[in-house]
């Protein structure tokens, strides 16, 4: 033994690098910074982690829940963080906020120990900030550590009675303006809001489509996979369940799917055609059924099951899609496809085919994408109430010429992944007064499902379908449409 005596511990000690909470701050930095998307964001940062060595499966998961649960709840940790700080939080640099709303997010969401949630943001904050603005985001995180998520909601947010949508807005987790317009869209009354805004701040389950004629749904059922709810060819993933293990998936049989989607494309395609002449007081012509157009395809999820089902009747798809990278997706998502189809970089607005030409038309048009958030973690916060009539008129203008471009007697498919009745019912109802379109009744092509609604059109719903809040209508052209 050393008889030496012990040197005093140095006042100056090194941060301790906790790699999971550097890769969650680098990701909302990213988030904040760039506008990234979490979900492309983060996969490339757990690959170079695992691949370093730095990371296990466990690490990744605790990394993904710090990242989408610190930005689903953004907006609400913000409310709370603004009552823990002398100052406005616009005082507040970007990256301490960051660390703060990661650390309340460890604290208030998640079973992390209290102690260990501002240890390790405080020791985050050592390495990312410094030491000095460790301090406040330690004694930060000690004001908001005094109470629980629900003893802070009760502080912060008004009563219902006082102000509902404010109310449901900050104790789940969305802009007041996204409260208030799925409210309109579920119809005004208050059964299924609570439900609905809980489903969004749910992780979605990994579901899979197995494209008829190239693979099976008992092909994709390994493991603790088991079948879709709704769609005949679906396959939902258990918890973890990794897409690129499954071999259909990687050779472009099987693809990654919401049932919402399939359904979409499973309605279109069986959607009833009339002949071309019907009305006319003519003789009925065969009902031609051999083309069909995807007119806002990319990536190609809807596109790619919709060709292997035309191919299994003889028909055949064009998927259009004016981004060139993204028709290059579609191209991706086609290959293999049992029969013809073709992909197209090309502006459905400005149409290169002649009107009539098609048999069946898809637009799954651009949106809010206020139907999926509980896919995209920050898109509530980044969105707009503006962006929704900034869609209108490309929506409008997408759906006149797939009516244009439909033969008579032929159907689109107008579908969004919003449910908000202006991206909706507003788009539908001004075109059918526009074009004389038939609005056919969508809910039985659908299968048999709960809290379809009134019709002829549908939503989707997560809380009540476990699905994106997909809205679908069927327009059939009338012999009067567009001059025909
Ligand atoms: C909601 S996404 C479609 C998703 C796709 N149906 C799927 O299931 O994978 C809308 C797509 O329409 C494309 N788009 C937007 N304006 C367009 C236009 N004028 N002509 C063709 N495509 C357009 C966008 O680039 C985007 O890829």
């Amino acid at each position: 033994m050393s008889n030496r005596p012990r040197r005093p511990s140095k006042p100056y000690r090194r941060p301790r690098k906790d790699p999971v909470r550097i890769l969650a701050f680098e990701a909302l930095r990213a988030v904040d910074e760039r506008d990234a998307y979490a979900n492309l964001v983060l996969p490339p940062l757990l690959d170079k982690a695992r691949a370093k060595g730095e990371f296990d499966a466990r690490d990744a998961a605790l990394a993904t829940e710090l990242v989408y649960g610190t930005l689903r709840w953004q907006g609400t940790y913000d409310v709370i963080i603004a009552e823990c700080v002398d100052r406005p939080l616009r005082d507040v640099d970007p990256p301490v906020l960051d660390v703060l709303a990661l650390g309340a997010h460890q604290l208030l969401g998640t079973r992390i120990p209290t102690h260990a949630g501002v240890s390790a943001t405080v020791e985050l904050a050592r390495v990312v900030l410094g030491d000095g603005r460790a301090k406040f985001v330690n004694a930060v995180l000690r004001k908001i550590a005094a109470e629980d998520l629900d003893g802070w909601l009760e502080k912060v947010a008004p009563a219902y009675d006082a102000d509902p949508e404010e109310h449901l807005g900050i104790r789940h987790a969305h802009p007041r303006w996204i409260v208030s317009a799925l409210w309109d869209a579920l119809g005004g009354g208050s059964a299924g809001m609570e439900e609905l805004l809980e489903a969004d701040n749910e992780r979605p389950e990994v579901t899979l489509v197995a494209r008829p004629g190239r693979a099976t749904p008992g092909e994709l059922l390994t493991g603790d996979a088991v079948p879709g709810r709704w769609s005949p060819y679906a396959v939902r993933l258990a918890e973890g369940g990794d897409p690129g293990e499954v071999q259909a998936v990687r050779e472009g049989r099987a693809g990654v799917q919401d049932e919402g989607s399939q359904l979409v494309a499973l309605a279109l395609a069986a959607a009833p055609l009339a002949p071309a002449g019907a009305g006319n007081g003519g003789a009925q012509a065969a009902v031609r059924d051999e083309l069909w157009l995807d007119g806002c395809a990319g990536p190609g999820g809807k596109a790619a099951l919709l060709a292997a089902l035309a191919a299994q009747r003889g028909a055949r798809l064009v998927a259009a899609e004016k981004q060139p990278h993204r028709a290059g997706l579609v191209s991706r998502a086609l290959e293999g496809n049992p029969g013809p189809y073709a992909v197209v970089t090309a502006d459905s607005t400005r149409p290169a085919w002649r009107p009539g030409t098609f048999d069946r038309v898809l637009v799954d048009v651009p949106c809010t994408g206020l139907g999926a958030l509980r896919r995209r973690p920050e898109a509530r916060w980044r969105r707009r109430p503006e962006d929704v009539p900034g869609f209108a008129p490309l929506q409008r203008n997408l759906l006149r010429q797939a009516l244009h471009a439909v033969r008579a007697g032929g159907v689109v498919g107008y579908a969004t992944c919003s449910p908000h009745p202006a991206e909706t019912r507003a788009v539908v109802d001004d075109l059918i007064k526009e074009t004389g379109a038939e609005l056919l009744d969508a809910r039985p092509l659908l299968p048999d499902m709960p809290g379809l609604g009134d019709g002829p059109d549908v939503q989707l719903w997560p809380h009540l379908h476990g699905t994106d809040a997909m809205y679908l209508a069927l327009l059939r052209r009338t012999d009067a449409a567009n001059g025909a």
